[in-house]
C-alpha cells in the first residue's frame, strides 16, 4: 500500500504556482483552489495531503516532520539553514538576493555598516566573508524604507523585478545570490517514504522540464 505524502505548500501566488506544477504532475486536489480559508486538503486516491503554511515557516513543518516535504524559496533555506534535505529546484519563484541602497552609495570602510534585513543570517555571512563589520537592523518588511529614513545605509533583500527599488530611488549595490524555489524533505520521513517521495520528485522533475 502507498503512503500519503503530506505537503507544506507556501501561501500567497508562488504556492498557487506551485500547486499548478504538483497537479500538472498528477497531484491534484482540485478543493483547494475552492476553498480560500481551509488549510489542510486531501486527494487520498492521488496519495497527496497539502497545507496551505507561511512561506518563512515551511522549512519549520519540514524540518520538524510535520510535513514530510515542502516548498521554500532558497532565500528561506540559506537564511534557516534547516535540516532537511534538498531534492530539486523548481525553476519558479525566482529572484535575487542582493545588497541595495541609495543609487550613489558607497561604503568608505569606515566605522560599522549599518545593514537593514530580514535575513539576518545572510546579511551575517555576507559581511563576515568581506570582514566587514555590520550592524544588522532586524526589520519585517518594507525594508526599502530603512535606507530612505537614515534608519540603515544599505538592506539586503529579495528583488524579483527591481521595481520596489526603482520606485523609491535605490538600486542594487551587490548581488548575494540568486533565488528559486526547492522541494524539502524531512529526512527521517523520506527513510520512511522513499518510494513515494522519489516517485513524486520525478514527475515533477519532468513536469520542471516540460
Ligand atoms: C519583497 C521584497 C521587496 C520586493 C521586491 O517584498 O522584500 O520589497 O518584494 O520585489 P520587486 O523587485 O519586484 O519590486 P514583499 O512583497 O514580500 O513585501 P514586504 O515589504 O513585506 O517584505
Amino acid at each position: 500500500m502507498s503512503r500519503m505524502i503530506n505537503v507544506a505548500l507556501p501561501k500567497g501566488r508562488l504556492g498557487e504556482d506551485v500547486y499548478a506544477l504538483f497537479a500538472s504532475a498528477g497531484y491534484e486536489c482540485p478543493e483547494l483552489l475552492e476553498e480560500n480559508r481551509k488549510l489542510t486538503f486531501e486527494n487520498e486516491a492521488a496519495g497527496v495531503r497539502y497545507f496551505w503554511v507561511k512561506p518563512s515557516d515551511v522549512a519549520i513543518y519540514v524540518e520538524r516532520g510535520a510535513a514530510d516535504i515542502g516548498v521554500a524559496g532558497k532565500d528561506i533555506i540559506l537564511e534557516y539553514s534547516p535540516d532537511a534535505y534538498e531534492l530539486l529546484d523548481l525553476n519558479m519563484g525566482k529572484c535575487r538576493m542582493c545588497v541595495a541602497g541609495p543609487k550613489d552609495f558607497t561604503d568608505s570602510h569606515t566605522g560599522i555598516l549599518r545593514v537593514a534585513t530580514k535575513f539576518p543570517a545572510i546579511a551575517r555571512r555576507h559581511y563576515a566573508a568581506q570582514s566587514r563589520e555590520i550592524d544588522v537592523i532586524r526589520l519585517n518588511g518594507s525594508i526599502e524604507l530603512a535606507p530612505i529614513l537614515g534608519l540603515s545605509d544599505v538592506i539586503v533583500d529579495i528583488v524579483e523585478t527591481g521595481k520596489t527599488l526603482k520606485e523609491n530611488g535605490l538600486a542594487v549595490l551587490e548581488e548575494i545570490v540568486p533565488i528559486s524555489a526547492r522541494l524539502i524533505a524531512n529526512k527521517a520521513n523520506y527513510k520512511f517514504k522513499g518510494a513515494e517521495i522519489d516517485a513524486l520528485r520525478q514527475k515533477l522533475m519532468e513536469a520542471v522540464d516540460a
